[in-house]
């Protein structure tokens, strides 16, 4: 296995800057995914890895070696595609050994390996079978077998589970990354699904526009997020935000001061803030003129079976707040939000969350 570095890569498709300058490091062994919407570079940046495209400048290490101008081929890469890119002519058997008979394992050997990883993957019963006979998830099990099979210094995952249904993608989230674990395989995971970054991986590294905009264990980037984009592309629903200015006791956001303690006024004084950043677990339903809440009126209740969400308008915008599942209001009807502002963070005019929220010790993160 092997660390990867990209360091200052650029890439560009002619006029198009893809990827700006892009320095990453993926600690061996560990399992990163790269979040970030549709056009952002993700696939870019693994083509870059996987040696399917050249960077424009900069270069790309794999363990020690640098592998910039290297063949995919000579790489000791395994890649995952979104769309399994199994062959249909061949047995579930010759697809998960290709990798080995190209490499001209003999076939006593291939076999017994072949076996192996099946039986990890439970798709032992299907070796016989060809691609067109299984299911989604057991192709997608085939993919992952052909990539394992030959202990890779690296896997390459791009949007894997992209085309499963919902069910079977929430199971085969835990499976990947429970064979990930159990192979201890330095991996880089490409997503634009917040949920899966969050849940699977060891590090999520958030890009934005070609640009990387925060690395940190998947916690730090929900609690700790470096900026407004990070703060509201990860949780769902989003961060709400709010305009915000500052009083002599505290912060003024949605038409009310909210108390603020004095550290963290002078802290968001100095930072010049601009907004507040709440999550909705961090609101509270309350009555409309109960002391320090938000007042604003009901925009829509969603149900969601074990917790309720209500979409509040306020002044200076909507907000979402997760109530109980035993909540009851109706459209129009006024209402109060209630935070704590411990679990505010703020935001400068540049983006940036210049105060973060303080944990539940009292302390700063
Ligand atoms: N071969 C190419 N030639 C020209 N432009 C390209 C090429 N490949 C990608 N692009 C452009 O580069 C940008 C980044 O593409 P990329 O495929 O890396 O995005 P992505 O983050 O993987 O998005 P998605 O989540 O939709 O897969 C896009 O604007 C895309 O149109
Ligand atoms: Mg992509």
């Amino acid at each position: 296995m092997g660390s990867v570095v990209f360091k200052s890569v650029v890439k560009n498709f002619g006029a198009l800057n893809v990827l700006r300058s892009l320095d990453l490091a993926v600690p061996d062994h560990k399992f990163l995914a790269l979040l970030g919407p549709s056009g952002c570079g993700k696939t870019t940046a693994l083509r870059l890895l996987a040696g399917l495209d050249m960077p424009t400048a900069g270069k790309v290490f794999i363990g020690e070696r640098d592998v910039t101008r290297l063949q995919p081929r000579d790489r000791d890469i395994a890649m995952v595609f979104q769309s399994y890119a199994l062959y249909p002519q061949m047995t579930v058997a010759d697809n998960i050994g290709y990798p080995l008979w190209i490499r001209g394992t003999p076939e006593a050997e291939r076999k017994a390996k072949i076996g192996e990883v099946a039986a990890i993957l439970e798709i032992g019963h299907l070796l016989d079978r060809r691609p067109r006979q299984l299911s989604g998830g057991q192709r997608q099990r085939v993919a992952l077998a052909r990539a394992i099979v030959r202990d890779p210094a690296a896997f390459l995952m791009d949007e894997p589970l992209s085309n499963l249904d919902a069910r079977l993608r929430l199971t085969m989230r835990g499976e990947i990354k429970r064979l990930c674990q159990r192979l201890s395989a330095t991996t880089i995971y490409v997503t634009h699904d917040q949920v899966e970054a969050l849940t699977m991986a060891d590090l999520v590294a958030v890009m934005h526009g070609g640009e990387l905009q925060q690395m940190a264990p998947p916690i730090e980037i929900y609690d700790r997020p470096a900026n407004r984009f990070v703060a509201t592309f990860v949780g769902n629903p989003p961060m709400n935000i709010l305009p915000a200015g500052l009083a002599e006791q505290g912060v003024v956001a949605g038409g009310r001061t909210v108390p603020l303690d004095p550290a963290r006024l002078e802290a968001c004084r100095r930072a010049g803030i601009v907004e507040i950043g709440l999550r909705p677990e961090d609101c509270l339903v309350a009555q409309p003129d109960a002391m320090n809440a938000l007042p604003g009126e009901i925009y829509v209740v969603e149900p969601m079976g074990n917790e309720t969400l209500v979409n509040v308008r306020l002044e200076g915008g909507n907000v979402s707040v997760r109530a109980g599942r035993d909540f009851r209001g109706a459209v129009g009807e006024n209402i109060g939000v209630a935070f704590d502002p411990a679990n505010a963070c703020f935001f400068n005019a540049a983006g940036l969350t210049a105060v973060h929220r303080v944990n539940s010790n009292g302390r700063e993160k």
